[in-house]
């Protein structure tokens, strides 16, 4: 069936958020984070509400984890860990800033009864790891070892497909490729080294693909629950193809958060499964 003629239906989802009352930009891990350029926490809390409301308003679960201080980008919570049918494996962060927050979103599960793995290998959780239906795509080249992959496959028992990321401004797979539906997938093509192109090419061949300007704006940093994909309000061009193709975009406003590198992805960590569930 062509794929502007697809009924999408939205599947109820389960999120971890992390409200950024401690959020600032004191140091710089990435090509957008500029210390000297002022932030405004309370309008970054005053977005990340509107998140959360959005996804509370389409029906879906938000937990909370508490914000820690002296952790400012513990916001992106899509890095705290990778959740797959109820197992947790943590985050082992890159560089020493966030360290910390592996532990702290650890022991959030731990505390839950959630089946938990304290990793080996260094990886930024949903940061680096997209589960597409069964299978789960991985990002390696700024921040997750690749030697991570092996462990999350094992782990999860899950087929791991390895890309690699090539710009540095696109150091996270989840800030260059997003997950639409079981299938589907929309990525920015000059992101990833030209063997990962052609992989994702093969893997997705009907895939949305971005242009410069829409992954500059972090139009990729996208959550979609099947049928409403919530992305940033500015990649107008990937809101134009996602409705061609049935689904409903919803633009947010996360300029504050984008001054660390961070849309509506990285604020969102998806808990499959789980205790109780
Ligand atoms: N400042 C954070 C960092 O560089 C931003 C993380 C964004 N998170 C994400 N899932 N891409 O680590």
């Amino acid at each position: 069936m062509p794929q502007q003629t697809r009924r999408r239906v939205a599947r109820p989802r389960r999120y971890l958020m992390c409200r950024p009352e401690h959020f600032d930009v004191t140091y710089s891990i990435n090509p957008w984070m500029r210390p000297e350029k002022p932030t405004d926490t309370g309008i970054a809390v005053l977005q990340w509400e509107r998140l959360r409301n959005l996804y509370l308003g389409l029906g879906h679960q938000v937990e909370l984890i508490d914000p820690i201080p002296g952790l400012p980008d513990m916001v992106f919570a899509a890095n705290g860990a990778t959740v797959v049918d109820g197992r947790v494996l943590s985050a082992r962060f890159r560089h020493e800033q966030r360290v910390p927050e592996g532990p702290a979103y650890l022991k959030w599960f731990a505390d839950r009864g959630y089946t938990t793995r304290d990793a080996e290998f260094v990886n930024e959780g949903e940061g680096d790891y997209l589960v597409v239906g069964s299978r789960v795509l991985a990002g390696t080249g700024f921040r997750t070892d690749r030697r991570s992959h092996a462990e999350a496959a094992e782990f999860f028992g899950r087929e791991v497909v390895p890309l690699e990321l090539v710009d540095p401004r696109f150091y996270h797979l989840d800030t260059a490729l997003a997950v639409l539906d079981d299938d589907e997938v929309m990525y920015y093509p000059a992101a990833f080294s030209a063997e990962s192109r052609e992989a994702l090419r093969a893997l997705y061949p009907d895939a949305v693909l971005a242009d410069d300007h829409d992954a500059e704006v972090f139009g990729l940093n996208a959550v979609s629950d099947g049928k409403h994909v919530l992305l940033a309000q500015e990649a107008v061009g990937l809101a134009d193809e996602l409705v061609r193709r049935g689904f409903s975009p919803i633009g947010v406003d996360l300029s504050e958060l984008l001054k660390s590198g961070g849309s509506a992805k990285c604020c969102t960590l998806e808990l499959r499964g789980g205790p109780g569930q």
